[in-house]
């Protein structure tokens, strides 16, 4: 499949393009940052799989707009769009700063909204297609010490399931992921900390594979990974 993923720079981002490379999948990578995706892409081709690159900020309708379709362009198509990118700013509303409070409503849900009208289009004309959304376990559950992030993710799920209703009868499925605790870079606070009860990356990777794999007649609406149990 055609897949254009955004977030693909790093953490969960390049576990997702990691599994999808590796199981044959043409990927269109998209972050900011053009040294993290060339090292993702590098990687990928490395392992003889298919990789675009094309770096843009989520937070500017016009470039994401304008990256996206030249990168449909290259690929003679699309398939799917996984919108991972996010920031994660864990703060409780005593804490946070207005400026950390727009960050991650711009990235998070006006991002996520400018990839997936970009691309809507697209899958509405060929009348299929698929949109993976990542949410998070905070964006069905409070989070205490984090109720910035969690709005914006509860906005993640109210959008995702929504569109689902919006574009079912076009061909198109709508996918909403919940993770919960995945051993991203940039989740490690303490060098030394025990990471092995965590999701890895990858496997967030996989589970999109399978949900990109089910029938045309079939959708895996939401799926929730998480680790079984956190150290004690
Ligand atoms: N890690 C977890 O435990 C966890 C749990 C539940 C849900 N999630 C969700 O999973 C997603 C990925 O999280 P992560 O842990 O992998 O975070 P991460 O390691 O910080 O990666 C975030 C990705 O988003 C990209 N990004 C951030 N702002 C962007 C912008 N303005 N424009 C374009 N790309 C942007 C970053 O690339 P650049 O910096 O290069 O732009 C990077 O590739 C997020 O939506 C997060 O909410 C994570």
């Amino acid at each position: 499949m055609k897949v254009l993923l955004t977030g693909a720079s790093k953490g969960i981002g390049e576990g997702i393009a990691t599994f999808l490379g590796r199981s044959g999948h043409q990927l269109g990578l998209l972050a900011r940052s053009e040294d993290g995706l060339r090292r993702v892409q590098e990687n990928i081709h490395g392992e003889g799989g298919k990789a675009e690159i094309a770096p843009c900020d989520l937070r500017d309708h016009d470039g994401t707009a304008s990256a996206i379709e030249s990168m449909i362009q290259k690929m003679e198509g699309v398939d799917a769009l996984i919108n991972n990118a996010g920031l994660v700013i864990r703060k409780s509303a005593f804490e946070i700063s207005l400026d950390e409070w727009h960050a991650m409503v711009e990235t998070n849900i006006n991002g996520l909204f400018y990839a997936t009208r970009t691309v809507l289009p697209f899958l509405k004309e060929q009348g299929r297609g698929h949109i993976i959304n990542i949410s998070s376990i905070s964006g069905h559950m409070p989070l205490s010490g984090g109720s910035g992030y969690a709005a914006t993710k509860y906005a993640v799920t109210g959008f995702s399931d929504s569109l689902f209703l919006e574009v079912r009868g076009h061909g198109i499925k709508v996918t909403t992921i919940f993770p919960g605790s995945v051993d991203s870079q940039s989740h490690r606070h303490d060098p030394n900390e025990e990471t092995d009860w965590k999701v890895r990356p990858e496997e967030v990777g996989e589970v999109c594979h399978q949900i990109l794999s089910t029938r045309q007649t079939n959708l895996i609406s939401h799926l929730e990974i998480r680790p079984l149990r956190k150290p004690s």
